[in-house]
């Protein structure tokens, strides 16, 4: 049993999977970077390939499935990085690993409150020993409405988080949850978009909701509102976002994903001009906050997605039920 575990980080992953790799008994290949056409030489043999959120195009699939690859699992929750067309079209299973959704929650959080009591600006301040006070006032959770896109389980549990601040809380969903219920009150996008003073994403990212923050979706919006993403990037039209910003129609953001952030995450391109003018510009803003996809990024969640990720590999080879296979 051999799996090719690629994007491998050496400072938190590469111990984990050497433990569970010897306690399931499987053979690893460990690779420090995403797979390319011309590292894939690296899964030949190798019944199962790991891997986090590189693009896996139709060619990097039919490369897989050349050099025998069975079965694909990625340690994320998401899987629109994969194409899983090519995948069903060259008979390639594939799994995801999800874990806890309490990291992402607590970060959806924290982003809220740094957005409200606008503490990029506070920061910047205190770092350059400015202790001046004009421009930092904030607000206070309490006295907003929060509208929640998406109550799945990560969305499910911001509202639980939130439902200790006393805010209101406004829900979206194409399913409704009965224990959302208790803490906020279901209600239609367009009412939700227009009561909301916090917008927060947390929906899969599907063809239909693709831009669901949009020029049009922003109008109906309060002025000054604030829009929280720790989704996925493509759910917001970053043009549209940049202008609502500049026109002060948005307050502030809270962007753990941003569109078209494949290739630039989890690498160090301090010495880099990058070709991302939406990330540019949003950064450069006082009252956004952007970081780079790692609301998920805990102790927890990095032995989860190692373990679970390994664990479906084996079910899968041993042709037992299971639980992580998407397809
Ligand atoms: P989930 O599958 O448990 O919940 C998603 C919810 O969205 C479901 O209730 C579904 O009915 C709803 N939904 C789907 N399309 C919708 C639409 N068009 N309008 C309204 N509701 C819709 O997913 P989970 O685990 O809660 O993840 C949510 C998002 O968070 C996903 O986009 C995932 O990729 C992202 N994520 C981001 C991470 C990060 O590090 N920033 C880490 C983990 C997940």
């Amino acid at each position: 049993m051999k799996v090719t575990v690629y994007n491998c980080r050496d400072f938190d992953e590469k111990a984990l999977f050497l433990r569970y790799g010897k306690e399931l008994g499987i053979e690893l290949v460990l690779c420090a970077d995403a797979p390319t056409l011309e590292n894939i030489q690296l899964a030949r043999g190798s019944e199962c390939v790991d891997i986090i959120t590189s693009k896996i195009t139709r060619e990097l699939m039919q490369a897989f499935h050349e050099n025998g690859v069975q079965y694909l699992t990625t340690r994320t929750i998401g899987y629109d990085h994969i194409d899983m067309e090519a995948a069903r079209e060259f008979g390639i299973k594939v799994g995801n690993a999800p874990y806890g959704p309490n990291g992402v929650a607590d970060y959806t959080v924290m982003l809220i409150l740094m957005s409200i009591r606008k503490m990029k600006r506070i920061l910047e301040r205190t770092n350059i020993q400015d202790y001046s006070l004009k421009g930092i006032q904030g607000k206070e959770l309490k006295d907003l409405t929060v509208g929640v896109i998406g109550t799945g389980r990560i969305g499910r549990t911001v509202i639980r988080n939130l439902s200790g601040f006393g805010c209101k809380i406004l829900a979206y969903d194409l399913y409704e949850q009965e224990e959302v219920k208790q803490y906020a009150e279901y209600t239609v996008l367009e009412k939700l978009l227009k009561e909301a003073d916090v917008i927060t994403l947390h929906t899969p990212l599907t063809d239909e909701n693709f831009h669901l923050i949009n020029e049009k979706s922003i109008a109906q919006m309060k002025d000054g509102v604030v829009i929280i993403n720790t989704a996925r990037g493509a759910l917001i039209d970053s043009e549209a976002l940049i202008c609502a910003i500049e026109s002060g129609k948005i307050g502030a953001a809270g962007l753990d994903v941003v569109e078209n952030e494949f290739g630039l995450y989890y690498y160090d391109h301090k010495s880099d001009i990058l070709d991302n003018r939406e990330l540019a510009i949003l950064r450069g803003f006082p009252n956004v906050t952007v970081s780079h996809h790692m609301a998920f990024y805990t102790d927890n969640c990095v032995e989860t997605v190692v373990r679970d990720s390994l664990m479906s590999c084996k079910l899968f080879l041993e042709g037992k039920e299971n639980p992580w296979e998407v397809s």
